[in-house]
């Protein structure tokens, strides 16, 4: 089966034999990608509503992955089995993200999987602040947009982020480096510690640019 560009760079950070738990699976296209081309996983997919649920079901009878997936009405973690040991979040924005993971009972959580287009930065703090270290932090683009992938363990610094500084990282940089500097042309020049600021973020940019 074919699924997008982002949704197979998310399938990649899910490891063999996870129980997992897929928050917002709207279509479950990513799940059932998962469950034929992963080994020995199992899913519960998960929505806060009724239509994507509907549409998911159809979709896995079509695959026939029934033994695999389960459906679940939920909001958030709420309904979360005990036995589920990776959360995968994709394609909501930062503050639904934020009130899930922080509502949520994440006991028996090893793995987080996030995937979101906006306010990279602040997904990054929450994840730490959360009790989870960052393992891996992969920059796609994906009709016309970036997305970042974050895959984090339960616990904290277990590892070093491993980024994937590959070439859509560095379009990124460019796209943030653009940004940033249009932004400061704008800023009067008596705002100097905002100007400063905006300085010190283009030159780390510029350092990390090839
Ligand atoms: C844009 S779709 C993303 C679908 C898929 N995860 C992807 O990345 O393509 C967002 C889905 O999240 C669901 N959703 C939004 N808030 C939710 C919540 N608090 N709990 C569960 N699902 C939620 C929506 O109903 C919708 O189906």
């Amino acid at each position: 089966m074919k699924i997008s560009k982002r949704l197979k760079a998310i399938a990649h950070y899910v490891e063999d034999n996870s129980n997992v738990i897929d928050v917002g699976c709207d279509h479950a296209l990513l799940d059932i990608y998962l469950v034929k081309n992963k080994k020995n996983i199992q899913i519960i997919a998960s929505d806060i509503k009724e239509n994507p649920l509907q549409k998911a079901k159809e979709n896995i009878e079509k695959y026939h992955v029934e033994d695999k997936i389960k459906l679940s009405l939920a909001d958030g973690l709420e309904k979360l089995d005990t036995k589920t040991d990776t959360i995968l979040i994709s394609g909501m924005g930062y503050f639904t993200i934020r009130n899930i993971l922080k509502k949520g009972n994440l006991t028996n959580i090893k793995t987080l999987i996030i995937s979101i287009n906006e306010n990279f930065n602040l997904l990054k703090k929450l994840i730490k602040k959360i009790g989870f270290s960052i393992q891996y932090e992969q920059i796609i683009e994906d009709h016309n947009k970036f997305y970042i992938i974050i895959k984090a363990v339960k616990g904290r610094k277990r590892y070093s982020n491993q980024k994937i500084y590959n070439e859509e990282y560095q379009k990124y940089l460019k796209y943030v480096l653009n940004k940033k500097e249009s932004i400061i042309k704008k800023i009067p020049k008596r705002k100097r510690l905002l100007r400063l600021k905006l300085r010190k973020e283009i030159k780390k940019i510029n350092s990390q640019l090839k």
